[in-house]
């Protein structure tokens, strides 16, 4: 089989943040007549790892596939296009895709005609692709990020000319409108509101892989978030690396605090955002959500680190003493705010004393929750190429000792709910007992109780009678 090489990744070019104007354009596909053909009766599995912006990338290839036939399914043994949507944040989300791809390669043996696609972040990096090249030569076709809108192209392409096909490039990237979308669930969605960072932590990918900061415009996000009412969602969640660098580089006028204001007062019932980084966090922005009952009181807002040393190393571009006058402002201004986090522990050479910075932190702000990381070095970026002399016993020691004191918290604040009543936003039925459901309060707390499955999708009432680290367990107010 023939490799065509359209785009290769290239991590310089990766790095380019040339200032340039943001570039619009509608996604749209040239073989769309001859895919319909093709699609007829065929079955597609997707499967994504990561975060938030994936989970989004996927809806938007299951929509295109579901707009020329293609039917999904669970079981791919089934599919006669099977994508894998991955991850490359850190080292273990990459082992696992490694995994799975040995897991697939029997059934492109067994269907010479089956399009297997790996796409996302992990194929953006160089090294990452020759590896998977060399590993697994029944993959047939490799994309990018910014290459997704052009998905039934390249589909068509690997089905109808029998090559390997790589269409990856590295570049600073464009806002691509795509109409196409099938959402995974019915009643909570996720709005892009701006792609790609500019932040380039020295420890992060991210920046290489998704492109530069660009903010789609005002009134498509709005468009989208009003259809999404019509629809009836109970929930969306606003998506960027970093939401309030949004509008930055349009000169339409508008911020984050905008988007916020104008999609609260379109009355859907519970608004989150995420993520937002301390360094840019307006006190606009803090009024907004203080001001609005359904701007849910939730903010993500990962500290990385305790130390202002390890800070500066990390290029995060605020200390320690920033970072607890920004959770002082919203705690006093945000009655009820649930704050959480996301924390590395060992980044190169960080040593017990500024690692204890982190505990203290910790201590005072009393996240509700947190993500906790083990620094995983990703080849290309600087904190890469520091000599670290932190052993990796050490690092697991020092992350245990984190989640310890952190869950000293999060015990106590899943305590402060039992005996009061909550709303809770109905998520599912419990995979283990039909009778149980699950959901989340507005401060994102993870609830089971008894009930119907009629109730999925719908806000109701529940009182909480029992609290554990990670869960709480309550019963239904009025039945
Ligand atoms: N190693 C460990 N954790 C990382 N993160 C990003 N890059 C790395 C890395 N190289 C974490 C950060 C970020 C979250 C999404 O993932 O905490 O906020
Ligand atoms: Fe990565 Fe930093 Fe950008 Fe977040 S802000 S995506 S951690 S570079």
């Amino acid at each position: 089989m023939k490799t065509k090489i359209v785009n290769y990744p290239d991590l310089v070019a990766a790095r380019n943040r040339e200032k340039s104007e943001t570039v619009f354009f509608d996604a749209s596909t040239l073989h769309l007549d001859e895919m319909k053909k093709i699609a007829s009766g065929k079955k597609y599995y997707i499967h994504t790892y990561g975060c938030q912006a994936n989970v989004r990338d996927e809806e938007t290839m299951r929509g295109m596939l579901e707009s020329v036939g293609y039917k999904k399914t669970e079981k791919p043994g089934e599919a006669d296009v099977i994508i894998i949507n991955t991850c490359a944040v850190r080292e273990n989300a990459e082992d696992k895709v490694y995994g799975e791809i040995g897991n697939l390669k029997k059934y492109r043996r067994a269907n010479k005609k089956l399009v297997l696609g790996i796409c996302g972040c992990m194929v953006e990096q160089p090294e990452i692709l020759q590896i998977l090249q060399d590993k697994f030569p029944e993959v047939n076709l490799y994309f990018g990020t910014h290459e997704i809108d052009q998905l039934l192209d390249l589909v068509y392409e690997v089905y109808s000319s029998d090559i390997r096909l790589i269409s990856i490039k590295s570049k600073q990237g464009e806002v691509i409108e795509n109409k196409n979308v099938v959402r995974n669930n019915e009643y909570k969605a996720y709005v892009n509101i701006i792609y790609g960072c500019n932040k380039f932590c020295t420890y992060c990918i991210v920046p290489y892989t998704r492109g530069k900061e660009r903010s789609r415009k005002f009134s498509d996000i709005m468009d989208e978030v009003r259809e999404l009412k019509k629809a009836n969602y109970q929930e969306i969640t606003f998506l960027g690396q970093n939401v309030n660098a949004y509008g930055k580089d349009l000169d339409e006028g508008h911020d984050f605090a905008d988007v916020l204001e104008e999609a609260a007062k379109m009355g859907i019932p519970r608004i989150r955002f995420t993520t937002s980084h301390p360094w840019d966090f307006s006190s606009k922005m803090i009024e907004i959500i203080a001001k609005y009952e359904n701007i849910m009181k939730c903010i993500h807002l990962p500290v990385q680190s305790g130390n202002d040393e390890v800070l500066r190393l990390m290029g995060r571009r605020y200390d320690r003493e920033h970072y607890l006058n920004l959770v002082k402002e919203m705690r006093e201004k945000i009655p009820g705010l649930s704050l959480s986090t996301d924390i590395i522990v060992g980044f190169p050479n960080e040593t017990e004393e500024q690692f204890q910075d982190t505990l203290s932190l910790v201590d005072i702000v009393k996240y509700e929750s947190a993500f906790t990381f083990i620094y995983s070095p990703r080849r290309g970026t600087p904190a890469a190429k520091m000599v670290d002399n932190v052993t990796y016993k050490e690092k697991s020691r020092r992350f245990q000792e984190l989640v310890k004191h952190l869950e000293v918290n999060i015990e106590k604040d899943a305590l402060s709910y039992v005996g009061h009543i909550y709303k809770v936003l109905v998520d599912g039925v419990s995979k283990t007992d039909e009778n149980m459901l699950s959901g989340y309060t507005e401060s994102n707390k993870l609830v089971h109780f008894k009930g119907d499955k009629n109730l999925v999708g719908k806000i109701v009432d529940v009182k909480i009678l029992e609290s554990h680290t990670y869960s709480l367990i309550g019963e239904l107010v009025n039945g």
